[in-house]
């Protein structure tokens, strides 16, 4: 049994997170979490909300809500609706809990003992007519980069740079608009990361397996142009961690916070700290992920992200672990992805375009996005999500293909040889043929998981529901059982055991239908399938089992064009 700690990007407080954002983190994370549980290791899986910086004060203030209360309702909305997703995340925890305020500041410190901290008097955004500083999401403008007119001060969302807010071009005020900017003198804590950049650089390079989209992005930010650059952590906000040292005042950053990029991948350790604290544990039981001194040293730890993400994960935080000259544990994996976009179009939270977490499932239950995304995982390349491919994935793959096999077996199961599973006949060729091929395909499947290829794994998941369609299809009980009822009993009893198969392999995907299977025939989750001809004859002749509800109704073409319509424009 392995130990395996999992982490998804930790979703800005700021509103309700579109379905590019979920398939970018948390929901291929939750995917290898079940899976790594059903197959017997030790998991844990944390998220949480990020809740510092400039997007959570412009958000509280559009809402006329003080940042904390915001903060803490947002928290709530979104806690919600991960469980309506089915995330299964052991804990979903808050960046502005006092357990990162102290790992924060405790980080902080340390790499202030280390060397690796300089103050700088930085030169930096003044907004005359608002009076205040304009750090990051506060000011918009021209990317000096690729020319995108609506980049960030701490990054361009078009060509993912990391930005400061001075390097904007023709800059804007993004509370009021003004233009009537000056840049004023403060002074700011940087990150040395140049100081480490040797020792990142050799441990990216150490890292041979990790997917081309994460290696090829840390790279260009490592070696491109001037390299890696040192990093502003600190910012003239009100809300965020107070900068000290330790538990220390830190002399002249009085009333200025951390950088949110700072204190946000630190909640990652912060998180498996506030799940330790919710269940009542001691300090030890959350070290053992992350102390290489105190047990982590047996832990893989894998991270998801977006591609956006990358730079933050393979550079700074790194930094932040090493610098600190303390044993953390350093991330074993990271698997990021690109953009998934919206009918023609990007998906967008500042526009408001696409669906919704909260809108999708109120259209439709967990079990069809979830399958749908992660079949269109954008791993390659950037995928696309269309009304048309949705609803044909949805009509064909769950609906006919594994929808109509459960429904089909049971039914004629029912109406030919009562509640229990029928008894008598004995296997043969076909059967045999049938064991192979799952038992050659089921070790792919697993391959495929385990290296975290999402979009090929649900393509062999699929061939593996195909398989028992077509076995049916051959064998033909509703044709044999005239002739030889024996035969077909058989034929009937595999079926329903194959049924519990897929529930067990389908889980990961399609944890609500997987459940409805299982209860359909009276058997509790257990271990992952290993010996499948041992497994197609695990429920006996006698067993209960019920008709479930149709798994899987389809997508008709006149809610498919009221969908497209409704997800059209902006929301609302
Ligand atoms: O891009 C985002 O949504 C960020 N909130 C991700 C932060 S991940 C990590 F650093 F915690
Ligand atoms: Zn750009």
């Amino acid at each position: 049994m392995a130990r395996i700690l999992i982490t998804s990007a930790i979703p800005y407080i700021n509103g309700i997170k579109h379905l590019g954002n979920l398939v970018g983190s948390q929901l291929p994370a939750d995917l290898y979490a079940r899976y790594m549980r059903a197959r017997g290791h030790e998991v844990m899986f944390v998220c949480a909300t990020d809740e510092h910086g400039t997007p959570a004060e412009l958000a509280a203030a559009k809402a006329g809500k003080p940042v904390a209360r915001y903060c803490a309702e947002m928290h709530d909305v979104q806690a919600e609706i991960a469980r309506g997703f089915r995330l299964s995340f052991d804990h979903f925890g808050r960046s502005s809990s006092a357990r990162n305020h102290a790992l924060t500041q405790h980080f902080a410190g340390r790499l202030a003992e280390n060397g690796y901290i300089a103050e700088v008097e930085e030169r930096q955004v003044f907004s005359i007519d608002d009076n205040r500083f304009l750090p990051d999401r506060y000011i918009e403008g021209t990317c000096p980069n690729c020319g995108y007119d609506k980049a960030r001060g701490d990054q361009c969302e078009n060509c993912t740079k990391q930005l400061d807010p001075t390097d904007l071009i023709n800059p804007r005020s993004a509370i009021s608009g003004s233009t009537n900017l000056e840049v004023r003198t403060t002074k700011h804590l940087y990150l040395r990361q140049r100081a480490l950049k040797d020792r990142i650089a050799a441990w990216i390079d150490s890292k041979t397996d990790w997917p081309v989209l994460t290696t090829s992005i840390a790279k260009k930010w490592l070696n491109d142009g001037e390299g890696l650059q040192d990093r502003g952590i600190t910012r003239d906000l009100h809300w965020g961690v107070p900068v000290k040292k330790g538990d220390q005042p830190w002399p002249g950053m009085e009333g200025k916070v951390f950088y949110v990029w700072f204190d946000a991948p630190i909640e990652y350790i912060a998180a498996t700290a506030e799940w330790a604290d919710a269940h009542g544990l001691p300090e030890a039981a959350w070290r053992r992920w992350w102390r290489l001194d105190e047990g982590a040293q047996d832990v893989t730890y894998v991270q998801f992200m977006g591609k956006d993400n990358v730079p933050f994960h393979t550079l700074s935080f790194p930094a932040t672990l090493m610098g600190s000259g303390e044993p953390w544990k350093l991330v074993d994996y990271i698997k990021s992805f690109n953009y998934l976009n919206y009918d023609g179009g990007q998906f967008s939270t500042s526009q408001g375009r696409g669906v919704f977490m909260d809108q999708a499932l109120s259209i439709l239950p967990a079990d069809y996005w979830r399958w749908w995304l992660l079949s269109h995982a954008p791993e390659t390349s950037d995928s696309e999500f269309t009304w048309e491919n949705f609803q044909a994935s949805v009509n064909k793959d769950l609906a006919d293909v594994l929808g109509n096999l459960v429904s089909r077996v049971t039914k004629f199961a029912r109406s030919k040889f009562g509640d229990t599973i029928p008894e008598g006949g004995t296997w043969g060729a076909r059967e045999e043929a049938l064991v192979a091929d799952l038992t050659a395909r089921l070790a792919s499947y697993q391959t495929l998981m385990d290296q975290m290829e999402v979009r090929k794994s649900a393509a062999e998941l699929r061939a593996i529901w195909v398989a028992g369609n077509e076995y049916l299809q051959a064998a033909a009980p509703w044709s044999v059982v005239k002739t030889d009822p024996a035969q077909a009993a058989a034929q009937i009893r595999l079926a329903l055991n194959l049924i519990r198969i897929y529930a067990l392999i389908s889980q990961p995907f399609i944890p609500d239908a997987a459940a409805t299977m299982l209860k359909a025939l009276n058997t509790p989750a257990t271990d992952w399938p290993t010996d499948l001809r041992a497994e197609l004859q695990a429920l006996p002749a006698g067993h209960p089992f019920e008709v479930p509800e149709n798994l899987f109704r389809k997508i008709t073409d006149e809610e498919r064009a009221d969908w497209q319509t409704r997800f059209a424009g902006l929301r609302k």
